[in-house]
């Protein structure tokens, strides 16, 4: 399958599978070209405010609204409910593969979560592995969905076209569109930040001017492409957190053309600009943001998508690794590849760490101590993509988070081994 792509952010794009099949001048004729059906799927308020509307028409075989009542799943999401509390910093090591089948529904587990997924800000953050397709098609009421693959080509087909990823690619699902995940390997691994806040959109730039970080002609969207089959597929929801399902006799992904910018795209990460100091110091993270999330406080992020891509380091007489902190942000990161440059060892790829609000972090030990010491000369970070789901309000762990083997029992050591180098009598 040769799969074609729409470039460009936030465009009013269009797209038809067929001659013809999009009704040129309005939206909602008396008869749709081919005999389809109109629908209108909207990502926001009808009200909000132009810059912020998100919809798209959709041109359908059966409309949507063609499928008989849910039933709520006996398998539910695993992660389960939201754990205790805690202010510690935690760190887990991968989470294996499992050897049953797993599609990417049964294999995405909930890992941290700063809201219910019936308000209308926070987030949720999923590792998902899998090993099998998934047969069933999937819809999600409860937010959009970044997905960040770490193992395993994936092909999503959607309702407004297919979309191949890749690890070192991410792709962005609005909410409620309808998806089935398919493995062009025989394994994935991944994480997931379900967004149920204001929809992502690539950050101002300010003083940096009108090009860099993520530039929006590298977002590529699908074409139009439709199956008319008239077998039975489950479709499933999450709504509320909770899975539902209905048997449909045709497949849901069976619009022929649209037009609109409520839509799915992909990213090649290694396409980001990256930028930093050519002095002193470096810039704070949100110099690597490729998207955010904004929330109704200006500069204050529901979610920011933030990468540390491979990069040259040439600051003179400076600290070169990310300085230790403590932050109002909260920080869930993993990895995609290679080593991130604050930590020695013990992050590793498909790994994450959770850095809560006020909890203070930076280089482990041995990183700090070599940082100190080293003849300092122009240097490349490579083999390294790490990433942040970056979240204002606090994430709490799932129980499963907590009691996983995979959490690592004594994360804070790594800051235990920082030398002692004060001397009053050596300035
Ligand atoms: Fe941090």
């Amino acid at each position: 399958m040769n799969l074609e792509y729409l470039s460009g952010f936030g465009n009013e794009f269009a797209s038809e599978a067929l001659p013809g099949a999009l009704p040129v001048g309005q939206n909602s004729p008396q008869k749709a070209p081919y005999g389809l059906y109109t629908e209108l799927f909207s990502g926001t308020a009808f009200t909000m405010v132009r810059s912020e509307a998100r919809r798209t028409w959709l041109y359908r075989i059966q409309p949507s609204a063609n499928h008989p009542a849910f039933s709520r799943l006996e398998r539910q999401l695993a992660g389960g409910p939201l754990g205790a509390v805690t202010p510690n910093r935690l760190r887990w090591n991968p989470l294996d593969i499992p050897s049953e089948p797993t599609d990417f529904i049964d294999g995405l587990v909930g890992m941290v979560a700063n809201s219910g997924s019936e308000k209308p800000s926070g987030i949720s953050v999923y590792n998902y592995r899998a090993n099998r397709s998934m047969e069933r098609v999937f819809f999600n009421a409860d937010g959009e969905l970044l997905i960040v693959p770490e193992q395993g080509r994936l092909r999503i087909a959607t309702e407004l076209g297919v979309l191949d990823v890749e690890p070192l690619e991410i792709v962005v699902l609005p909410r409620g569109l309808k998806f089935r995940v398919e493995l062009l390997d025989a394994q994935a691994r991944g994480y997931v930040a379900e967004n149920h806040g204001a929809p992502l959109r690539l950050p101002d730039l300010g003083p940096i001017g009108s090009n860099g970080l993520a530039n929006p002609r590298d977002f590529l969207t699908p074409v139009a492409h439709y199956e008319d089959l008239k077998q039975p597929t489950t479709l499933v929801q999450k709504f509320l957190g909770e899975l539902w399902a209905c048997e449909l006799d045709h497949s849901p992904l069976n619009v022929v053309a649209w037009h609109g910018n409520n839509v799915p795209y992909k990213y090649d990460l290694r396409r980001f600009n990256t930028l930093g100091t050519v002095s002193f110091d470096h810039p704070d993270p949100s110099i690597f943001t490729v998207l955010t999330s904004p929330t109704s406080t200006h500069g204050l992020a529901n979610l920011d998508f933030v990468i540390f891509p491979p990069r040259w380091m040439v600051a003179e007489n400076t600290f070169r690794p990310p300085w230790f902190h403590r932050n109002l942000m909260n920080e869930y990161m993993g990895l995609i590849q290679g080593a991130y440059d604050a930590k020695a060892e013990g992050f590793l790829p498909g790994g994450a760490s959770l850095h809560s609000c006020m909890s203070a972090h930076g280089p482990d030990g041995e990183t700090c101590t070599k940082a100190i010491n080293v003849d300092l000369a122009p240097h490349k970070i490579d083999n390294t993509m790490a990433f942040m789901f970056e979240t204002s309000q606090v994430l709490r762990p799932t129980q499963f988070a907590l009691d996983c083997p995979q959490l690592q029992p004594s994360y804070d050591a790594c800051w235990a081994s920082l030398p002692a180098t004060f001397n009053p009598n050596r300035r």
